[in-house]
């Protein structure tokens, strides 16, 4: 949910916090602030805002010393406030603290720490971590920390500057990875922090403790025993976090789908057999994901049962300690995530786990926590997601669901899938029709999304985007539930957008669109067939195989909604209140 990033080398810290801060802003940014350490000292310097307008603000950039730490905030506990941005200080100043996650017993600490003298100046959770640092200070900085991740319950990553220039972090729970540089050290909750000046990564296991100091690297567990992890190099290019032509990494990242639904559909051989060969052969199936991925985990069980005759139960994550609280040991969960760190996955996968699944991934962000600990993962290659709002790791999903389902076939959607390409190409070009819906709907305030079978998961996926990017009441409906009480709501000014293509739900679809206009309600059809129910009328491509309509529907929804945060004048980028990594529960 926030960035953090600590550096220590032979250059200016500042510069690159801010530089190492701006890649990983879509990760939390509702605040910004940096602590560097200079000459015995440390400064902080901190506000609310974005990384550009606070650097511009405050100077940041121009702080000196070539320690430091820094931090994007995602407000969780306490307002969005200058004092509530991290870095926080114990009393002395002599340490500084950048956190991500959630400290459980904050106020059973926060409460023992003021008997005992300290002052706190912020509203977090995560102030208390400065104070125990300090008060477990007297024996170095390496008892400090084990001592302090000893008192602490919940989540967290967090990395501290100390008044003798060591940097030094822990995690539990909360991702956080050391770059290994040439002339220096970074400790970052994510590989983009330091990928411009490194592809050499430490990825910490839950439980490690990591110091830099002297420019030399200890990790050891929270007993302090030492513990050693190999160096791995990143492979992600950098270019590909850069907004290049586009206004927006939303824009640029719909715009990039014809080429990742390609890339997504590409799998090494011998991994996509034993994942198959897991599914295939598992007991019970039950697929997993939060939001957008969620949507994707729909699709795939209504795939897996038409073309590969394998029943599976979807739950979504956040419902799983119910939902799978009692499982067979011979189940195979398959978890769907882009980030490969949402919290509520994690636990779906862990509940799952202890009961004896297997664990299956689809991930993007293969150097994740979930891509950690699944028994077998597939990437969906998709390249840095940096919108908040998923777009191209979602079609990226469901074209690596197509593959997987084709090799659980035995290859009967081997044709039908070398049209994708093509097809989304012709959507992407073909914006006019959404311009011109978007101008039509810019000042709605309810928007309904009716599809049936593969399409409703669209409704819902569809609904998400305008919400998120939009900021307008939408909602996706299952279309023959539209007489069962939606129907009410059909009037004059609500618009609705029906997902119809030729195939054989649409005869029942187009009669709920009769229905639809009748009420006075504006109906959107988007179709690879006009008709005349359509007020308007969103062509998409004609494809062989109907299962794949999802992937061309979604996309002039995601245009949609695209369009209608620029009318608003919302930040496609950087929806109000959300994260693009869900890391708290
Ligand atoms: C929607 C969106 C979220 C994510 C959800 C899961 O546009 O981005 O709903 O899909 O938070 O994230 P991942 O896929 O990273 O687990």
């Amino acid at each position: 949910m926030c960035s953090i990033i600590g550096y220590k080398g032979k250059n200016f810290a500042a510069p690159i916090l801010v530089d190492s801060l701006k890649k990983m802003e879509y990760r939390g940014y509702d605040s910004v602030g940096v602590a560097t350490f200079d000459n015995g000292g440390i400064m902080v310097r901190k506000g609310t805002g974005k990384v550009l307008e606070v650097n511009k603000n405050l100077a940041i950039s121009e702080m000196a010393g070539k320690i430091g730490i820094g931090h994007t905030r995602w407000a969780t506990h306490g307002g969005v406030t200058d004092k509530n941005a991290h870095p926080h200080s114990a009393c002395k100043n002599n340490i500084a603290v950048v956190h991500n996650g959630i400290i459980e017993n904050y106020k059973e600490l926060k409460e023992e720490l003021t008997v005992a003298g300290h002052t706190f100046a912020s509203e977090t959770d995560s102030e208390v971590i400065a104070h125990l640092l300090e008060v477990h200070h007297g024996k170095g900085v390496r008892d400090a920390m084990i001592q302090t991740c000893k008192r602490l319950k919940g989540n967290y990553a967090f990395v501290a500057v100390f008044q003798d220039g060591t940097i030094a972090g822990a995690r539990y729970e909360e991702p956080l990875i050391i770059g290994v540089a040439n002339d220096g050290y970074f400790i970052s909750s994510d590989v983009l922090g330091f990928l411009q000046y490194t592809d050499k990564a430490v990825f910490l296991e839950n439980g490690d403790i990591c110091i830099v100091d002297n420019s030399k690297l200890e990790v050891f567990n929270f007993e302090g025993t030492p513990v050693a992890h190999p160096i791995t190099q990143v492979a992600w290019e950098l270019g590909d976090i850069e907004k290049g032509k586009y206004a927006h990494h939303t824009l640029k990242e719909i715009n990039e789908q014809k080429i990742t639904v390609v890339h997504a559909g590409r799998q090494d051989e011998e991994i996509i057999s034993k994942f198959c060969d897991l599914l295939a052969n598992a007991k019970s199936v039950y697929i997993t994901g939060s939001g957008t991925s969620y949507h994707s985990a729909l699709i795939f069980k209504y795939m897996l049962a038409k073309f590969a005759k394998i029943r599976a139960e979807t739950v979504m994550s956040s419902e799983s300690q119910y939902a799978l609280a009692s499982i067979e040991g011979d189940s195979v969960l398959v978890a769907i995530s882009q980030s490969g760190e949402t919290a509520d996955v994690l636990d779906s996968v862990k509940l799952a786990k202890n009961q004896g699944a297997k664990i299956l991934l689809i991930v993007n962000v293969t150097t994740s926590s979930l891509a950690r600990i699944s028994d077998a993962f597939l990437s969906t290659n998709c390249g840095p997601e940096i919108g908040v709002a998923a777009t191209k790791s979602f079609t990226g999903q469901l074209a690596l669901i197509y593959n997987i389902t084709d090799r659980l076939c035995k290859g009967c959607l081997a044709t039908a899938r070398a049209e994708f390409a093509v097809a989304i190409e012709n959507v992407i070009a073909s914006q006019a029709s959404v311009m011109r819906v978007a101008e039509q709907m810019k000042d709605c305030t309810d928007i309904y999304l009716l599809g049936r079978s593969i399409h409703y998961p669209i409704a819902l996926e569809g609904a998400l985007k305008l919400k998120e990017l939009a900021y307008v009441h939408a909602e996706g409906i299952a279309a023959g539930e539209l007489k069962h009480g939606p129907l009410a709501l059909m009037e004059k000014n609500t618009f609705v957008i029906m997902l119809n293509p030729h195939d054989p739900t649409f005869g029942d679809t187009i009669s709920n669109a009769h229905e639809i206009k009748a009420r006075g309600a504006t109906v959107i059809g988007i179709s690879d067939r006009k008709d005349d129910v359509y007020d308007h009328w969103i062509e998409i491509p004609q494809l062989k195989e109907e299962s794949f309509y999802p992937i061309v529907e979604v996309i002039p929804l995601q245009m949609l909604a695209y369009q209608l945060a620029l009318a608003k004048n919302a930040d496609p980028d950087y929806p109000r209140n959300l994260a693009k990594s869900v890391t708290v529960r």
